[in-house]
C-alpha cells in the first residue's frame, strides 16, 4: 500500500502563506496532477512529499506511516525536475545507472545492467545507452531523466513541470508516452503542471490550486464539466470561459437565465429545474455556443474571427457583453456580420456572484 495522505498541511514562507492547510490523499497506483498558475503552492506540494521541505504543521504519509520526520533518501520516492541535468560526462548507461551506484546500495553490475536495461527498453531509448546526453534531442534527453528516477522502482514518482522545457508538439508526445508509462508501471505518479491539457490527457485525478489553497480534487471529466467554482471554470479549458452576469428568474411558470439582451431557456434541462431565483454568473465555454446565420437564436454582432483549424472561433457582441462561440468554417463570417448565437444548456455552469462557488444542479 502506498497511498499518499497530506492533512491539515500548512507551509509558509514568511508572510506568504504556500499552502493553506491541504488535505489530499492519493491512492496507490493514482496518476494526479497536482494543477494550477505560477505561485499557487504546487511545487511546495511536491517538496513537502519529497523532504525537501518541512511543513508548518500537519501530516504527510506515505503507505500509511508518517514521513514528515523522514530524511528524502528514506521516503522511498524519486523525483523528475524541469532542469533535467544530466551528467554530461557520463553515457546514457552510466547516468541511468547511476542512482544504483549510490552509496548504501548493493547492487552488483548484473543487477545493473539488467535494471538499466529494463528501464532503457520501457522509455524506448536502449539503442542510445553507449551515447552521451549532448548527442540526444531534449525529448531522449527528458526520457533518460525518466529512466533514472525509474531504475530505483521507488513507491511514489514526484514529477515537476517535466515538460515545460520542451516544444509543443514535443509535449504532446511526451504526455503520451509518460500516460502510456504508468498504464504499465502502474506506480503512483505526482505530477505537478501549470498546463490544463496536461493534466487533463494524463490524470486519474487532477489537484486544482489556487494561491495555496486546493479549489477542487476530481476526475478530470468531473474538473472539466463540473467545476465547483470559477476559478476552476476559467482556468481549465483550451481558452477563457464565458462569464456572463444575470439572475434566474421564473417567466410563464418556466425557469430562465436572463441577462442584458439574453434570454436562455432552461426548463428543457433537467438539471437546472430547482435552481432557485436570484443573481447567478452564467459560465459557458466557446464550444458550447454557435454562431450562424440562421434566423433563431440570441442577436449578437461579430466583433473578431479566429480560424482554429477545424472551425472558427468567433467573438460576438451581445449588447455590452461579447462572448466567444465556435462557428463553422463556411459559415465565412467576419466583422460587423450580424449572426444569431445558440446555447447548448448542458453545458451551462451556474455560479454564487459573491464568491464564485457552484450552483450545482441536479445530477442526470
Ligand atoms: N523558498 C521560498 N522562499 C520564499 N517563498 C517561496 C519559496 N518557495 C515558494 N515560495 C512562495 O510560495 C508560493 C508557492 O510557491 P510554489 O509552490 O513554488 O508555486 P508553484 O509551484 O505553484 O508555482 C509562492 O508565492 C512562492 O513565491
Ligand atoms: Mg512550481
Amino acid at each position: 500500500m502506498t497511498d499518499v495522505r497530506f492533512s491539515r498541511v500548512r507551509k509558509a514562507f514568511g508572510p506568504v502563506a504556500a499552502l493553506a492547510g491541504l488535505d489530499l490523499e492519493i491512492r496507490s497506483g493514482e496518476f494526479v496532477s497536482l494543477l494550477g498558475p505560477s505561485g499557487s503552492g504546487k511545487s511546495t506540494t511536491l517538496n513537502l512529499l519529497a523532504g525537501l521541505l518541512d511543513a508548518d504543521s500537519g501530516d504527510i504519509t506515505i503507505g500509511g506511516a508518517r514521513v514528515n520526520d523522514l530524511s528524502p533518501d528514506k521516503r522511498d520516492i524519486a523525483m523528475v525536475f524541469q532542469n533535467y541535468a544530466l551528467y554530461p560526462h557520463m553515457t546514457v548507461f552510466e547516468n541511468l545507472a547511476f542512482p544504483l551506484r549510490a552509496r548504501g546500495r548493493a547492487f552488483d553490475e548484473t543487477q545493473i545492467k539488467t535494471k538499466v536495461e529494463a528501464a532503457a527498453e520501457s522509455l524506448g531509448v536502449a539503442a542510445l545507452l553507449a551515447r552521451y546526453p549532448k548527442e540526444l534531442s531534449g525529448g531522449q534527453q527528458q526520457r533518460i531523466a525518466l529512466g533514472r528516477a525509474m531504475v530505483r522502482d521507488p513507491k511514489v514518482f514526484l514529477l515537476d513541470e517535466p515538460l515545460s522545457n520542451l516544444d509543443a508538439r514535443l509535449r504532446i508526445r511526451m504526455r503520451r508516452d509518460i500516460k502510456a508509462l504508468h498504464d504499465r508501471i502502474k506506480s503512483t505518479i505526482v505530477y505537478v503542471t501549470h498546463d490544463q491539457a496536461e493534466a487533463l490527457t494524463m490524470s486519474t485525478r487532477i489537484a486544482v490550486f489556487d494561491q495555496g489553497h486546493l479549489q477542487q480534487y476530481g476526475t478530470p471529466n468531473q474538473i472539466y464539466h463540473r467545476p465547483a467554482n470559477m476559478f476552476v471554470a476559467n482556468f481549465v479549458g483550451e481558452r477563457e470561459i464565458n462569464f456572463v452576469n444575470g439572475a434566474i428568474a421564473a417567466k410563464d411558470g418556466k425557469a430562465n437565465f436572463v441577462a442584458d439582451g439574453l434570454t436562455l431557456n432552461l426548463a428543457d434541462e433537467k438539471r437546472w429545474r430547482n435552481l432557485r431565483a436570484g443573481k447567478a454568473v452564467l459560465g459557458i465555454r466557446t464550444e458550447a455556443i454557435k454562431a450562424t446565420r440562421d434566423d433563431t437564436g440570441v442577436s449578437a454582432i461579430v466583433e473578431q474571427v479566429e480560424l482554429v483549424g477545424p472551425e472558427l472561433v468567433v467573438y460576438a457582441a451581445v449588447r455590452s457583453a461579447q462572448l466567444s462561440c465556435r462557428a463553422d468554417l463556411n459559415a465565412d463570417l467576419k466583422p460587423g456580420d450580424k449572426v444569431r448565437l445558440t446555447f447548448d444548456p448542458a453545458h451551462f455552469h451556474f455560479f454564487e456572484p459573491d464568491g464564485g462557488v457552484s450552483l450545482a444542479g441536479i445530477e442526470a
